[in-house]
């Protein structure tokens, strides 16, 4: 069984990431979406809250699970016998960061890091600046499943 994890604060999930998710499923036995704590960002939905977003934006995708953790991405990999993490990279901004915690997460534990480049249509997206957007009235339904983008304009208007 080869399995890989594709790990992220998916806050919400975006087109961007079901990319990446997508095209890991056609090269993984298996692929965990992990929902994991990133320490340097305020969230706006709850862990369970993106879980149940994740689990029904990849019911179209057999084999992709979705799941939590609180606590080390290697210790989740070492846990579940997972063999690889796949990152997306959208541009060059992003290695820098990325590059450190492959390396981190290979000496930790053994577990390589693959990097996939985003598809070029969605390089410029990142949660962070859909929320800002969305927060400002500007449009992003395009930039994420229509069920996912409801729930944001709904969390939105919440906390206006
Ligand atoms: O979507 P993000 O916020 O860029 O994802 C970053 C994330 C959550 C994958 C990263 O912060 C992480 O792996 N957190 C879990 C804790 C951990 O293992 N930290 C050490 C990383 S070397």
């Amino acid at each position: 069984m080869r399995r890989a994890v594709c790990p992220g604060s998916y806050d919400p999930v975006t087109n961007g990431h079901i990319d990446i998710v997508t095209r890991a499923a056609g090269l993984f036995d298996e692929v965990i979406v992990a929902v994991l704590i990133n320490k340097t960002k305020r969230s706006l939905f709850s862990v369970e809250e993106r879980i149940e977003m994740l689990r029904e934006v990849t019911s179209d995708l057999p084999n992709v699970r979705v799941h939590t953790w609180h606590g080390l991405l290697v210790d989740y990999c070492r846990e579940h016998d997972v063999k690889a993490i796949v990152k997306g990279l959208r541009a060059v901004s992003d290695f820098d960061y990325e590059l450190q915690m492959a390396q981190m997460n290979q000496q930790l534990s053994g577990v390589d890091t693959l990097f996939m480049p985003t598809t070029p249509a969605w390089s410029f997206l990142s949660s962070s600046l859909i929320k800002e957007v969305a927060t400002y009235g500007g449009d992003v339904a395009h930039l994420m499943p229509k069920s996912v983008h409801s729930r944001l304009l709904e969390r939105v208007a919440e906390q206006a």
